[in-house]
């Protein structure tokens, strides 16, 4: 059959003459000329950002950062090219990133109104824009109206019934500890619980919350499988319906093996029934929970008119504003305080300084610490968060935004608008002039300096964004972390086990920013003296 066929091939050729046989031979080689034009040639002669310095290959595909996204080294690789290329650098046709404060500033400020980019789509859930995943100026401002008063520091800080619940959480998280006593603690895991934990208690108010701290339940597997399903973010990105649906088949395949495709999917339709649990809940009104701001909002906003769209505020938009929010705050709190404690581990003077700290702190009736005395009496634990948040932001690193009409002018490259801009957080993060050793975690860099130093140093440290849209949720996290590492370290100390190291800790440039290896395994030993450690010293 084969031989027939190579026969038949063979005779066709030597029937054609000389003329259409060369011609046969060139198309071939036209047509690697012509994609070679089109792919290369053209790209570097002529595309709209030829200008901007990068490496070459960025001027022709987005492949090639592409395959820094598969290797989850995308922040750490455009850090590395702001070195050899300077403040501004081209990393795909038509995306830049930059480097310097007074671009980060134009970028994301309130006074320029640049738009989100489209990689925010693919945060849309239920059909619907969270605040997040709103891409318009306007739009986005008219939404956060509705939750940044919630979310400011004056309402977190001044709401006693969250700061006990967080306590309390706090000495759940202790308790596991002391359960486990001599074996080693996945301190990723327990603080994913406790900011779970945490956040639909404010979200969905106390009847709907989790406590996965407690016992083993079904969100702590969800947890898991969101972890895992962080590592095919890149292709889901780059190709999110044929991910969708491979995932979905795969899933389906084998539910054990894959099912952590369709984590988010499970999050969602499990956010979706408690949700609807919480709002047909008549005890929703006596909450002081974010959904019952927000219902509270739709009826203000019913009264007094045309203020804002009413199709805007439906429960739709609600639903994903609560989900996002739980996406949001969990992920994010959970990997800061996962790698302040790592940190801590590796810096066991650090440990015995906050806890002297904080042992100098008055104790309230129940045993436990103020909040308000954490936060401004223990200057240490401060001085260590500052230091994980410079150098582990819990972030993506893809706060895209979109060139307004008629272009801008970045450290001196005119960049042509529809071109997407983002902050390297890490190339800012590193900045020898502002933070001297910039790869040393170095707590008394915020302890030791004078108030100028200190004020450029903070001007900096962006790991919650800078502007018009930066993190809600700042006072929050800030709150749940030192209430967890203050609880930890008040009685325990944590040593180094022989599963945790650099190569594990190395953080990802996923959306959430994980560890590689997904694990912080720590032993927890009980402090015999905590008041002998008053006097510690660095
Ligand atoms: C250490 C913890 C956290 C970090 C590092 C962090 C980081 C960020 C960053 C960088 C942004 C800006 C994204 C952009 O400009 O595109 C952001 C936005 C946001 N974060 Fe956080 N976040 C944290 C915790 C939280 C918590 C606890 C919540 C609570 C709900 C939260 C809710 C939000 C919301 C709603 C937005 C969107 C704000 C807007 O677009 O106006 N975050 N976060």
């Amino acid at each position: 059959m084969l031989e027939q066929a190579v026969a038949s091939i063979q005779s066709f050729i030597s029937n054609i003459n000389l003329e259409r046989k060369l011609l046969l031979l060139c198309l071939p080689a036209l047509g690697v000329g012509c994609g070679l034009y089109s792919w290369l040639l053209h790209p570097l002669l002529c595309g709209r950002l030829r200008h901007v310095p990068g490496p070459w290959q960025s001027n022709c595909s987005s492949l090639f950062l592409a395959f820094h996204e598969i290797a989850y080294r995308r922040n750490d690789k455009i850090a590395q090219w702001h070195k050899q290329y300077g403040p501004v650098v081209r990393i795909a046709p038509n995306e830049v990133s930059v480097a310097s404060l007074q671009d980060t500033r134009e970028v994301y400020g309130s006074r320029h109104r640049w738009p989100k980019s489209g990689y925010f789509d693919n945060f849309m859930e239920y059909g619907a824009r969270s605040v997040f995943a709103t891409r318009s100026y306007e739009a986005h401002q008219a939404k956060r109206r509705l939750t940044s008063s919630f979310y400011q520091a004056s309402n977190i800080y001044r709401f006693p019934e969250l700061e006990r619940h967080i306590q309390e959480r706090s000495l759940a998280a202790l308790h596991h500890v002391q359960q486990n006593l001599g074996q080693e603690t996945d301190v990723y895991s327990l603080a994913d619980w406790y900011a779970l934990d945490n956040i639909t208690f404010l979200v969905l108010g106390p009847e709907h919350c989790t406590r996965c701290i407690n016992q083993d339940c079904y969100e702590r597997r969800l947890l898991q499988d969101l972890k895992y399903q962080q590592f095919a973010g890149p292709l889901r990105i780059r190709f999110p319906q044929t991910l969708k649906y491979a995932s979905r088949f795969l899933a389906k395949c084998s539910r054990r093996q894959f099912g952590f495709l369709v984590a988010d999917n499970e999050l969602a339709s499990w956010c979706q029934s408690r949700f609807h649990n919480a709002i047909d809940d008549p005890r929703l009104t006596r909450t002081h929970s974010l959904l019952r701001h927000l219902c509270d909002s739709e009826a203000a906003t019913d009264e007094s008119g045309p203020g804002l769209d009413k199709k805007t505020i439906d429960l739709q938009y609600i639903a994903a504003e609560v989900l996002d929010n739980i996406n949001a705050a969990e992920a994010t709190v959970a990997v800061t305080a996962t790698y302040l404690v790592w940190r801590l581990t590796e810096s066991p003077h650090w440990q015995r300084r906050i806890r002297g700290e904080l042992s100098r702190l008055p104790v309230q009736k129940d045993g436990a610490l103020a909040f308000a005395h954490i936060d401004h009496h223990v200057p240490s634990l401060e001085a260590c968060l500052r230091e994980v948040y410079r150098l582990h932001p819990a972030s993506s690193g893809r706060a895209e935004r979109v060139v307004p009409p008629g272009g801008r002018v970045m450290s001196g490259f005119y960049l042509p608008e529809n071109t997407i801009v983002t902050a390297s957080v890490k190339a800012l993060h590193h900045d020898e002039n502002v933070y001297p050793d910039s790869n040393l975690f170095a707590p008394e860099r915020w302890l030791e300096i004078d108030e100028q130093a200190w004020k450029l140093r903070d001007a900096q440290l962006i790991p919650f964004g800078h502007g018009a849209r930066i993190c809600l949720g700042k006072a929050l996290a800030t709150m749940e972390i030192k209430l967890f590492v203050a609880a930890l370290y008040r009685k325990y100390e944590t040593i180094k086990t022989s599963s945790l190291s650099a190569e594990s800790m190395r953080q990802c440039s996923t959306h959430d920013a994980v560890p590689e290896g997904l694990k912080c395994m720590v032993r927890f030993q009980l402090v015999e003296h905590p008041s002998d450690s008053i006097s510690a010293s660095v």
